[in-house]
């Protein structure tokens, strides 16, 4: 990852500077606790937080990870400018003359969670893959279905960089690609818009049930997304899972269900072909979606408009983390700028799927930096719970 080294200067000499490039630099923040400093960029629409390290005879100017922006190029470009108007002495660099190739996560096919707020489908037909693993069968459907958009949705970030290789190498236009995991991702789209939704030999978890992709909630968020005549295919070689996907799916109010054993589909996944040698059993779980859904997305309001804080605010957070019910909050570490503002690092949400964010405090103003979290139930009830411990 790109980054300088540098002589040290000090925190005082390092706002001093900084103050003369607005035009780049909106603010610097230092922390009591850690020898950092955080450099708040804005450099070609991009807001982002660079971080300065430093010790007795070298400093490091590089990336921050929860704000880094994808594109490398635009990185290495701010990191050589901010270097240079800070007027630092450069005592070895990876940014300069090193022609990066754009990393795959650059792809314009690759969807962040944040391109799914308030998003509007200009596709006619869309479908799911849940846990796509090598790709081989959605990269199958969607040349089958050019006219219909696949997005595949995976946890494993190598499997998702690979489907992005295949997707380039094989000149496909109708996949995106979200590195994500699957429980909250339906959270975010739209009632009625999908024709299928692929959950093809999910991870069994017999010991930790709970991490199961298919759940109460998962099954009816699928409902809700799916348009009438869509369907919900669980493909599975585990006994347990099939009977445990029974059990979940029998729960829902109405029920159409198809079941099949060990039917052969056009194409067989790297891992499918493992059972078949072994001569497993495979069942197919079918549901179909018959009656349409209210658009029932909560909105939900991140702001803390009816707070006014005092910048020492942060001694009052709990040190540890914080856990109740379904979600959790943490307060990491805290930055000061030279204009009384505070800035705190903080993770919370979802167990599974944290949001790391910071927030900005001052007298006059509270607020999500550098965006906003994604808004997902789990997100705002742990919003609710930072307003209280923001109101002491
Ligand atoms: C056993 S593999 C099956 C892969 C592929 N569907 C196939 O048939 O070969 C399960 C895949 O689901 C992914 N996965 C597990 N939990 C997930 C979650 N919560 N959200 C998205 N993907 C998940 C795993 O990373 C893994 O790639």
């Amino acid at each position: 990852m790109p980054h300088i080294k540098v002589t040290p200067i000090s925190k005082e000499e390092l706002s001093s500077r900084a103050k003369n490039h607005s035009e780049i630099i909106e603010f610097v923040a230092h922390s009591d606790s850690y020898p950092e400093t955080l450099i708040g960029i804005n450099y070609q629409n991009e807001k982002f937080l660079l971080v300065y390290k430093y010790a007795d005879n070298e400093a490091m100017l590089k990336y921050e990870k929860i704000t880094r922006p994808l594109k490398l190029s635009l990185l290495k470009e701010a990191i050589g400018k901010v270097a240079n108007v800070l007027e630092f002495d450069i005592l070895s660099s990876n940014i300069v003359n090193v022609r990066h190739k754009e990393p795959l996560f650059a792809s314009k096919y690759f969807k962040k969670i944040e391109d799914f707020i308030d998003i509007k489908f200009e596709h006619k037909e869309i479908a799911i893959e849940v846990g796509f693993g090598s790709g081989r069968h959605i990269l199958y459907q969607a040349k089958q279905n050019p006219q219909t958009l696949f997005i595949g949705i995976e946890i494993h970030t190598p499997s998702a960089g690979q489907l992005l290789k295949q997707i380039e190498i094989q000149g496909l236009s109708n996949i995106w690609v979200v590195n994500y995991d699957a429980r909250l991702f339906l959270e975010m789209l739209p009632s009625n818009i999908c024709k299928q939704i692929f959950v093809h030999f999910p991870v069994p978890w017999d010991k930790k049930p709970s991490r199961r992709v298919i759940g109460d909630e998962f099954t009816s968020e699928a409902m809700r997304v799916l348009d009438i005549d869509g369907t919900l295919e669980l493909r599975t070689d585990s006994d347990l899972y099939y009977e445990y996907a029974l059990q979940i799916f029998s729960k829902l109010p109405k029920l159409k269900m198809k079941i099949n054993k060990n039917y052969a589909l056009p194409i067989i996944s790297k891992y499918e072909a493992r059972w078949q040698r072994q001569s497993k059993d495979i069942y197919d779980v079918t549901l179909f979606c018959d009656e349409k859904s209210d658009d029932k997305r909560e909105k939900f309001d991140f702001s803390f408009s009816d707070l006014g804080y005092n910048i020492n605010i942060n001694k009052q957070f709990p040190q540890e983390s914080q856990v109740v019910g379904d979600y959790f909050v943490h307060f990491e570490r805290s930055y000061k700028t030279d204009k009384d503002t505070l800035l705190m690092k903080c993770a919370f949400g979802n167990f599974a799927r944290p949001e790391h964010k910071y927030i900005m405090i001052n007298r006059n103003n509270c607020k999500y930096y550098p965006s906003l979290p994604i808004p997902s139930s789990s997100n705002f009830k742990a919003h609710q719970a930072i307003k209280e411990y923001l109101h002491g």
